[in-house]
């Protein structure tokens, strides 16, 4: 049996069932972004299959808290109130101790995919997307829009459901502050690209 069809088995076992066919649409989402966009399917599928690892059935808020602080993992101010987001966190570690991947790059996909960050990877934007398309997400708004978008251009991708992001769950809770952050990272980035653009245009036309 291969590595990932162990995986596969084992996550199947500690996730629940939705959880399960999320885990599973967001790794085959993932590797059909990273044969668009260049990165290695394998890699980004593995990242795919780990990104929840954390949100096992036997884990509640409680005990996401007390795991970080066994394991020394920070816990910023807003994590203490929101502990779902430390999943992501927690399911970095995992990957790395108990699925024992050794990949930096995978680990950093991981840690990011629920809020993203300034100047993220390839890899970690594949999966912060996928994670939002995948074809078992039903919720969010303008998602076949969303979807076509982001296998046109990964950045517009990312930059849209951002967006979303922030407006969908504005109405309902409270933003943890790093997305908002990633939000004003990639809105200045897209300006400074297009001013960059129009420089290159303008010094073209004379
Ligand atoms: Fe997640
Ligand atoms: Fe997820």
């Amino acid at each position: 049996m291969g590595r990932e069809e162990k995986l596969e088995k084992e996550l199947k076992k500690e996730l629940d069932d939705d959880r399960y066919t999320h885990t599973l649409g967001v790794a085959y989402t993932a590797a059909c972004l990273a044969m668009r966009y260049g990165e290695k399917p394998e890699r980004a599928f593995l990242a795919g299959l780990l990104h929840d690892c954390a949100k096992a059935k036997n884990m509640d808020h409680k005990k996401m808290l007390s795991l970080c602080e066994k394991h020394k993992i920070p816990v910023t101010q807003f994590e203490q109130e929101n502990p779902v987001l430390l999943h992501a966190k927690l399911g970095s570690f995992w990957a790395k101790e108990k699925y024992e991947v050794t990949d930096e790059e995978i680990l950093s996909a991981i840690r990011w995919h629920t809020t993203g960050h300034a100047g993220m990877t390839l890899l970690e934007k594949i999966i912060y997307i996928a994670d939002y398309i995948e074809p078992n997400r039903k919720k969010q708004p303008h998602l076949d829009e969303v979807r076509e978008i982001c296998f046109r251009n990964l950045d517009d991708g990312l930059r849209r459901i951002l967006h979303d992001t922030l407006f969908y769950l504005n109405h309902k809770k409270s933003i943890d502050p790093t997305t908002q952050q990633t939000y004003d990272y990639y809105m200045e980035y897209d300006s400074n690209v297009q001013n960059i653009q129009s420089t290159e245009c303008n010094s073209n036309d004379t």
